[in-house]
Parts: C-alpha cells; structure tokens; sequence
C-alpha cells in the first residue's frame, strides 16, 4: 500500500467510524445505599411517619432480633448536605461513576397521597445535581422496602389502592427528576419484601403453617408486581429520554449435597419459587407451574387473570437490577416454602450474608442471557460482612475477605459479560457501613467504616481494592 492509499484507507475508517458506529455506553461502577438504611433526619423538613420509622420506634422490631431497640432516626446522617458532600467526595475519591439511591415517600408524600412536600423535592433535587455535578450517574429507587406509615395502617400491599397510591406518587416524582435522572427502578426485592421481611415481622402473631402463609403473600407480590407494569407504562407514555427497572434479588439454588437426591430435588423447588416466581411474570407472562400448583393447594383464591399476567409480561423493564450475595444452598428438608436455606452455610469462616460463591453470580448471569432473552442488566448490589474483619485496628481496616469476595465476584461477573451476558454495570453493597434493617448496626457491609457515634468515616483496605478494580477496567 503505498502512503497515499494508507491515509485514504484511514480517512474512510474514520467516516465509517462516525457514521455507523454508536457511542458505546460507559460501564458503570458503583456503590449502593437506601434512603431509610442511611438519610436519619426522621423528623425534619416534614417527613411523614414511614413504615420502618414505626416499626423501629414504635413496635421495637430490633429488640426481638439483636436484643436492643436501634433505629434509623440518625443513621449515618446522610440526609444531611455537608455530610453528604463529603461522602460524594468520597465516591470521587473511589472512582464510581453511578450511585444507586432511593427517594424516602414519605419526605415526599408525608401523608402518602395528599399534599406534595417542596422542602424534600427540592432537597433530592440539589443532591442529585451535587451527583451529577461530580460526575456520577444517580440511578434512583423510588421504593426501597419503605412508605409511608397511614398507608401501611390501610393495610399497604393488601389494600387494592395500593397501586394507586404508589402510581401518584411516582407521577410526582418522574415530572420532577424525569429530565435529568436517566436510570429509575420502581421496586427493590419483592421475594425479601414479602416472604422474608414479612415472615420476621408476623412472626409472633402469625398462626398459619409455613405453606399457607407463605403463599398468602402471594396477592400483595402480584399487585406489586401489576402497580410494576403500569408504573413503567406511565413512565414510557412521559417519553422521558432514560430508562427504567426493578431490582430483584437473585440467589440460584443448589443441593447442599449433589449425591443427595432429597437436597437435589429440594434445591430444584427454592429455585423456582426464589427466582422463576419473579423472572417468569416479567419476562414470560406466567408463573412457573410448580408455584401456581402449589398456590392452588394453599391459597386457592389467588387468580391472576391472563389479561393480568399479559399485562405485566407487554411491560418489560428496560433494565433488570440484580442483587446478588450467595446462592441458596438447600437441604432436602427445605423441600417445603419457608426460609430456612437462609441458615444453610457450608462455609467454615461464615459471611453475614450466606456463602461465598462467586461462579454462581456467573451462572445467573448466564441464566438470564439463556432463558430470560438476554436483558439489559445492571448488579445493582454485591457485597458482603464478616464480624471479624470489621473491626478498627490503629485507625485502619483491614477487610481483606471483603476485598476477595468483591474481586472474585468482578472476575465472574465479566466473564458472563464477555460470552455474551447484557451486564452494563456493578455496584456495591454498600459504599458505608449503615442500618441494616432487623439487624440494625450490627451487620457492616460498607467499602468505608463509618463510626456511629462521631459519624467520621474511613475508608477500608476494601475500598482502596475497588477502586483499583474500577481504574483498571478503565474503557469497559
Ligand atoms: C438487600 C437490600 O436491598 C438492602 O437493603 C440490604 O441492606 C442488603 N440486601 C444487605 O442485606
């Protein structure tokens, strides 16, 4: 080739380029958190009362769990926007480009249908220009397993207006973050929302055996599930230039031993029940067989209509958010629908959130390109606690199976990206060390350590191993 015909062949390479190739979407890293895990600040600005605000102040959830009543009121005071910069900075510092955050409803709505609280819109509208200010895409949850508290008291998710209370409420917030939020998921973990959450908290009151009230859930899950459809419906009908999703929680199950053939077929069962009874409904318009058999046997009033279940699968999210932490490791006498896989850990050095197995975040990745049609994905959290490591030595932390669990799980995570997986993102769970629910302050799963008391922050050998993945993955 002579020079002549090199800079021709270069100059249409470069027309080709501009002309037909689209601008590839950056991947995106990041680091989770929740409005109720972190914001404290329970009575400024006008919040209302939400659900956990009652459950932890009022009814003391905390001290049936871990023997002590702790709550969310101060948290890690995130809600505050001097404390916040800081953690932004922080987040700079780590090198992220998204934050995955939720909207607090009842800051928004305090009495969660009527009068629309400016104080807090106009709060989440300075934190998210302080976000993309620092360059960090917000991906915004407008429900993180919290509402407000009067709608709770009208029975919440088995109140039939509960669709339309949460519809009104999203309406409120896609007119107002619509033009500058490009990633929105209307729900966080249904499957922990209405069988393990609920389960805990009608604990003592709750007389029916673990079949039935298992699947009495099941009709505020499918009404989530329809409020899921027409909330995406709406936000399409906005024609707003972003995209959104719901979070599940996925844990692919596995024997607890493979020569076994109860755990085998038990292991089957959860499976389906943890994972297909979400994935299905969204993605294939049905409810796998094996739950629908059992639902008839032990609740038989729950009906979806097909026009229901059509509805449902004709809006798809334009993402799927993928809270990974360990598969589910089932025993042959989890055969039945209860929780207790969740106590089953072969592990011999136990994680505060199951066992550490990272190849499984691959094959779920994989399962979804396979059987799901391939879906745009985002892991919207992975992360994970061991009590031991969590601990301040000479103002340092040194989390080094943190580090290895978030590496490990990166490693398998991209190689499902590289066979073909549709995964664009990764967050952690969680940036911060934070109010983790029943468990309250118990359970760290923070990159940074955060001193409760003081609310000073340090960054763990954790985050400085996150941020060397995340700069050297640079061009995803
Ligand atoms: C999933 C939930 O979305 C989050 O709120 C919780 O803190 C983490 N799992 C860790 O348990």
């Amino acid at each position: 080739m002579t020079m002549k015909q090199i800079i021709h062949f270069l100059f249409l390479l470069c027309i080709y380029e501009t002309t037909f190739s689209q601008k590839k979407e950056p991947f995106l890293w990041g680091v989770a958190t929740c409005a109720y895990q972190v914001e404290g600040a329970y009575q400024t600005d006008g919040k209302g009362e939400s659900k956990w605000d009652f459950l932890t102040n009022k009814v003391g959830i905390t001290q049936f769990t871990i023997g002590e009543k702790q709550t969310g009121n101060v948290s890690i005071n995130m809600y505050d926007r001097t404390q916040y910069l800081k953690d932004i900075a922080l987040m700079k510092e780590l090198g992220v480009n998204s934050y995955r955050m939720s909207l607090d409803w009842s800051r928004i709505i305090p009495d969660g249908t009527g009068a629309v609280n400016e104080v807090a819109l106009k709060h989440y509208d300075i934190l998210i220009d302080d976000l993309l200010a620092a360059g960090i895409e917000p991906f915004v949850t407008l429900y993180h397993f919290d509402f407000p508290n009067v709608l709770l008291q009208k029975g919440g998710w088995n109140n039939p207006e509960m669709g339309n209370w949460y519809s009104n409420y999203a309406s409120v917030v896609f007119k107002r973050y619509g033009q500058k939020v490009k990633h929105f998921i209307t729900f966080n973990e249904p499957y922990i929302e209405f069988f393990l959450v609920e389960n805990m908290l009608n604990a003592q009151s709750n007389k029916l055996p673990a079949n039935e009230y298992y699947m009495s859930r099941m009709q505020m899950a499918q009404r989530q599930m329809m409020t899921n459809a027409s909330v995406i419906k709406m936000y399409h009908d906005l024609k707003l230039k972003g995209e959104i999703g719901i979070v599940l929680n996925l844990n692919p199950a596995a024997p607890w031993d493979a020569k076994k053939s109860e755990d085998v077929k038990a292991a089957e069962f959860q499976d389906v029940l943890i994972n297909d009874l979400f994935l299905n409904p969204l993605y294939k318009g049905k409810y796998p067989k094996m739950a629908l058999d059992s639902l008839k046997k032990y609740n038989p009033s729950f009906q979806p209509s097909d026009k229901d279940l059509a509805f449902i699968a004709s809006q798809k999210p334009d993402f799927l958010g993928v809270n990974f932490y360990a598969p589910a490791i089932v025993k042959g006498e989890d055969s039945q629908m209860s929780l207790k896989w969740l106590d089953n850990n072969p592990d011999s050095v136990k994680s505060n959130v199951g066992p550490v197995k990272p190849e499984y975040l691959y094959k779920i990745l994989m399962r979804l390109k396979n059987e799901y049609g391939n879906p745009k994905v985002f892991i919207t959290e992975n992360g994970t606690g061991f009590v031991s490591e969590d601990v301040k030595i000479n103002g340092k932390i040194n989390d080094p199976m943190r580090a290895d669990y978030i590496k490990r799980h990166v490693e398998y995570a991209l190689k499902a990206k590289k066979e073909g997986a549709n995964l664009n993102g990764y967050m952690v769970w969680s940036g911060w060390d934070n109010f983790e629910w029943v468990s309250g302050y118990t359970k760290r799963l923070g990159l940074i350590y955060v001193d409760f008391k003081t609310q000073e922050r340090t960054p763990k050998q954790s985050f400085y191993e996150y941020q060397k993945i995340i700069k050297s993955h640079k061009g995803l």
